[in-house]
């Protein structure tokens, strides 16, 4: 392979290089609240009506969300036409995490430290989930100059001040002890050599407070949290996919139907108390997005608790990552970590100008990326028009060779396609990278379903209208593990009457009754991208 960049594209990384010194030895400057306001309500993609939907059945009825999440919300059950033996249960437990990802993973272990006896249920396999994508870090105020409140207001402000406050201030109070918790677990969080963490900022961050594992965080997590469960022998149902809740004949959650994924074949779950830890909707790829997400996040846990009775909460809000890749084609939407700019990188547009702060929040961000490259200040790309991240500023402040050891997975991305991130720019653009919202549910992890529990970022309420870079793998890991301290407190006072599918069936005649026709079946499970005729 040779070095990919066109001659047009050339022309510009000059004009990046010939104002690099004089961006370095400059304050790029903050924009206004007003400015800020005007620049999302113009370009964000959440204010294009256009691709919203109203729901018409079900716990949000009347409220908007993306028309490809309605869609699946009011879609046909895939238990649809099938006779279930639910007396004659295939697995009998006290705890079902459905989910192998990070949230899941914390639930199962901490369930399991509380006495339960659990299982995970997972369509893919343990671990192959977006928390194994995450790349910057995880937050939590455990710096001295830092403290819980401080970061509680940085989420909130983050947030647009929509966030449920119960639920960020279990956030941020319950942080350091979580940095404990996978540091004892034997996370290798990156360290100084005195052995102190060493923390960086993110977007909308008032701290250092963001503790990485170089730009594989997640991986690093995932890794040991999957070794945990793996220690413990909690066993875990993988290939198989939870398709719909079952609750008793009092209303309470009481397990799910399965099915695996190679044979087809359907089981039945029956549990004390059920965990959805799905993930997100990236794989929906909303508004023709790109997205920077796991294969497996198509939404299906929102889908199961809303036919379940549970209320979703800012399911039309969605992260649109400021820093996907634009160029080259072969990873299109792949994530640029945030990092990349907390170490110093801007925001540089076709003819060398810095347009904007680099570490705005990210809806902000993402829209001035929009807006500039509407503006006719793109770099031109095969696949769409982006903006120049200017990464050699990294190794210029910070001395040669940081790139390398603080960023080794984005060199090795791009070094796959003979770009030297270190020597020339890269070229982004918004990608679809996470779901703001998700189910709703109080501060015990608790839907509006008794006994079902929601965790990671199929739950909503925590980011409010928009997320902060790395709070999410905190969300994970505080809300997983509080879900499953909860489940496995409550599970030794549930006694289940018979198990039933009769809200299924209440749905769908719900749906008939609303004039719904759909071919649709939900939970959508994966993405499908054959060609279409
Ligand atoms: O940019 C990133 O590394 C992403 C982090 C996050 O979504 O928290």
């Amino acid at each position: 392979m040779s070095f990919p960049y066109t001659e047009e594209m050339m022309e510009s990384v000059k004009k990046v290089e010939a104002t690099r010194a004089a961006r370095m030895a400059a304050e790029p400057r903050r924009m206004t609240a007003e400015e800020k306001d005007a620049l999302l309500e113009q370009y964000h993609p959440d204010y294009n009506l256009s691709s919203f939907a109203e729901i018409i059945v079900g716990p949000n009825k009347g409220e908007k969300a993306p028309k490809e999440l309605v869609e699946l919300l009011q879609a046909k059950s895939r238990v649809q036409g099938m006779t279930l033996d639910l007396a004659h249960p295939d697995y009998d437990v006290d705890v079902l995490v459905i989910g192998g990802g990070g949230s899941g993973a914390s639930a199962a272990i901490e369930a399991h430290e509380a006495g339960a006896n659990v299982m995970i249920v997972t369509k893919l396999r343990i671990g192959d989930a977006n928390t194994m994508m995450a790349e910057g870090g995880i937050q939590a105020a455990d710096k001295e100059n830092d403290s819980p409140a401080q970061h509680y207001l940085d989420v909130m402000g983050g947030g647009h001040f929509a966030n449920v406050p119960e639920l960020v201030e279990k956030l941020v109070m319950d942080g350091p002890d979580c940095i404990k918790w996978l540091n004892d677990l034997g996370v290798l969080f990156d360290k100084d050599k005195d052995g102190n963490m060493i923390t960086t900022h993110g977007g909308g961050t008032s701290r250092k407070r963001m503790h990485a594992a170089a730009d594989y965080s997640g991986a690093e997590i995932m890794r040991v949290l999957r070794d945990e469960v793996q220690n413990r022998k909690i066993p875990v149902v993988d290939f198989t996919s939870a398709i719909e809740i079952i609750k008793d004949t009092e209303g309470k959650a009481a397990g799910a139907v399965l099915q695996n994924m190679e044979t087809g074949e359907i089981l039945i779950a029956r549990a004390k108390c059920v965990i959805i830890a799905t993930g997100g909707a990236g794989r929906l790829h909303y508004q023709g997005f790109p997205t920077s997400n796991h294969y497996g996040a198509t939404a299906d846990g929102l889908v199961l608790a809303y036919r379940a009775g549970a209320r979703l909460l800012y399911q039309d809000t969605l992260q649109y990552h400021p820093t996907g890749v634009a160029f080259p084609s072969q990873i299109y939407g792949a994530l640029v970590t945030e990092k990349v700019r907390s170490m110093g990188a801007q925001f540089v547009n076709v003819n060398g100008e810095a347009f904007m702060h680099p570490l705005e929040t990210r809806d902000v961000a993402a829209s001035g990326v929009i807006r500039e490259v509407s503006r006719g200040n793109g770099v031109h790309t095969p696949l769409r028009d982006g903006i120049w991240l200017d990464s050699p500023m990294i190794d210029a402040i910070h001395g040669e060779g940081t790139l390398e050891k603080r960023l080794p997975g984005m060199l090795r991305m791009y070094l796959r396609y003979d770009i030297d991130m270190r020597k020339v720019p890269i070229v982004i653009y918004p990608t679809l990278h996470y779901q703001n919202g998700g189910v709703r549910v109080s501060v015990n992890g608790m839907s509006d379903v008794e006994n079902l529990y929601v965790a990671g970022e199929a739950a909503g309420g925590v980011h409010g209208r928009n997320r902060l870079m790395g709070n999410s793998l905190l969300d994970v890991i505080v809300f997983g593990r509080n879900a499953g301290q909860e489940a496995g407190k409550q599970f030794k006072n549930v006694t289940l009457s018979d198990l039933t599918l009769e809200h299924v069936d209440n749905f769908e005649k719900e749906c008939e009754a609303a004039g719904i026709h759909t071919d649709e079946v939900s939970p959508k499970i994966l993405p499908d991208y054959r060609r279409k005729k």
